[in-house]
């Protein structure tokens, strides 16, 4: 798989993922898998569960860095950020997925890494935040349900809305059929908009460290750049 590479001081290279679990990790295998095509701009490095979860079982079959840092008690949570932030940093991780991370980040967790956090949530946010979404859905009596990509920020499933799928709900649906079919949804979601902001981080990394239009145009000589298209002149930085 192409890791992507460095020239002229430029760091090309593929976007570093950390993976946040606290279940079944269904989200995660599904980002694994698009992560294994070789344009595809990001890989996933990191795993960390708040506790023994199937998702970490995984991620160790896999050969993924897996890190198991329990919260024991609310007042644990101050060390478990601690030990997280520490973890990414030497890591040099440069974006978070939740994926089913049931603990709530703290505000200055998420000030850390502001903009730098993704989370899937089962619902067409901003209907529905919270727990038994789909459950939920069906008992208020919506047609339309989904899920949601977004930005975290300080408030619980808030944040800007990335992208969004969504599904007619059939009548008479359980809620667990429900579920089964906006998890797939939210697999090739999830990896779709990874691929959007992932390319989005690195194209701000190329841009930043551009010195001279004359660098500028080599770069976008350059085939395949796992970017977004870079602009045409310095004058005007899009970042
Ligand atoms: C998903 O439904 C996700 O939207 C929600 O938690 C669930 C995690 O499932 N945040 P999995 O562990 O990825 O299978």
């Amino acid at each position: 798989m192409s890791q992507g590479f460095m020239t002229q001081g430029v760091d090309l290279r593929k976007c570093r993922v950390a993976v946040l679990v606290s279940g079944r990790g269904s989200n995660l295998r599904a980002l694994l898998e698009a992560t294994r095509a070789d344009d595809f701009p990001a890989t996933i490095d990191l795993v960390v569960s708040d506790r023994e979860s199937d998702g970490c079982v995984f991620a160790r079959e896999v050969d993924i860095e897996t890190c198991v840092i329990k919260i024991r008690a609310t007042n644990d949570k101050k060390n478990f950020e601690t030990k997280l932030d520490k973890l990414l940093r030497s890591r040099s991780i440069e974006l978070v997925c939740l994926a089913g991370f049931m603990p709530i980040l703290s505000p200055s967790f998420v000030d850390a890494w502001r903009a730098r956090i993704l989370n899937i949530h089962p619902s067409l946010l901003p209907k529905l935040r919270g727990l038994n979404t789909h459950k939920r859905a069906i008992e208020e009596g919506h047609t339309e349900h989904g899920c949601s990509v977004h930005i975290v920020t300080e408030k619980i499933d808030e944040g800007e809305i990335l992208k969004q799928a969504s599904l007619t709900i059939e009548a008479g649906e359980s809620p667990e059929g429900l579920a089964e079919r906006v998890l797939k949804l939210e697999h090739e979601l999830y990896s779709q908009v990874l691929d959007s902001y992932a390319r989005k981080i690195i194209t701000r990394k190329i841009v930043k460290s551009v010195t001279s239009q004359e660098q500028l145009a080599e770069l976008q000589s350059l085939e395949p750049l796992q970017a977004e298209p870079l602009p045409t002149s310095m004058v005007g930085r899009l970042y």
